[in-house]
């Protein structure tokens, strides 16, 4: 799925041309150019092209797509393009290797961070919402404190003990301490610290309540439960769209309805 591109010129020790700029380096070639005991390689950004992007997301949001209504597939195409947008032009951003490692990590990780991106951006458009970006950018970040757990907790096929769940749940703290150097904007920050929180208290890490969530956090919440309940994961098998939004629906305690209806009113 990821493809990447050398963003300069790259040249061994010896001033040997190993790759030049633009050229399209292959997993095997990127593992060789890791092990390089060079600033240079250590340094390479590697780069993504935008249409890339537009490829994962067209890709990893099919399902999606095909229960959009017109006014859906409208917010759709507007949210894929401001997702891709917001990607590609994290490359100079101190953030971009997040970015880029999320990409070559879990691959299911990667595909949830893009589709709650998505709806979220498709929700937040609903409630006329002029921080789109913000949002885009926090819901594919939202996770990203699961890259300091170890792989075989994330991964677990079965049920996850105590202490694992408890490793888990630090995922939010872990994410926002990732981040805290990056000057990111404070919408992005809540959305990595409070996705897991819930309408009645019952969340975490700080057990807030309704008001105490803003509405960008709320959003990604959503995004994120429908996405959990759609998609397939080591632990569990996948449900459609309409019995994710039934399912929320049936939890007013913990869910925010109106929320769940801009995501609804989407749908076919
Ligand atoms: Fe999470
Ligand atoms: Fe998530």
């Amino acid at each position: 799925m990821s493809k990447y591109y050398a963003k300069k010129d790259i040249y061994s020790k010896d001033g040997r041309l190993l790759l030049a700029s633009g050229q399209e380096i292959s997993e095997k070639t990127l593992i060789r150019l890791k092990s390089l005991d060079c600033a240079e390689a250590i340094e390479i950004v590697l780069q993504k092209e935008k249409s890339i992007y537009e490829k994962d997301i067209e890709e990893s949001t099919r399902i999606i797509e095909q229960n959009l209504n017109s006014k859906g597939i409208n917010y759709y195409k507007t949210a894929s393009s401001i997702a891709a947008e917001i990607l590609y032009e994290s490359k100079n951003q101190p953030w971009w290797i997040y970015i880029n490692t999320l990409s070559n990590y879990v691959n299911w990780m990667y595909l949830h961070a893009i589709n709650v991106s998505i709806m979220s951006i498709m929700m937040a458009k609903v409630l006329k919402l002029d921080t789109l970006n913000e949002i885009a950018l926090g819901a594919f970040l939202h996770d990203i404190g699961k890259m300091m757990i170890p792989k075989s907790v994330i991964q677990k096929p079965n049920k996850l003990t105590d202490v694992e769940m408890m490793y888990i749940k630090q995922h939010c703290e872990l994410g926002v301490s990732m981040l805290k150097d990056h000057n990111l904007n404070q919408i992005i920050i809540d959305i990595i610290s409070q996705h897991h929180e819930k309408q009645d208290g019952s969340g975490y890490p700080q057990g807030l309540k309704g008001a105490e969530i803003p509405v960008h956090s709320k959003i990604v919440t959503v995004a994120d439960a429908i996405d959990a309940i759609t998609s397939y994961r080591p632990y569990k098998l996948k449900k459609s769209l309409k019995t994710a939004i039934e399912e929320l629906r049936q939890d007013t305690a913990k869910y925010p309805q109106d929320i769940i209806d801009a995501m609804s009113s989407l749908l076919l």
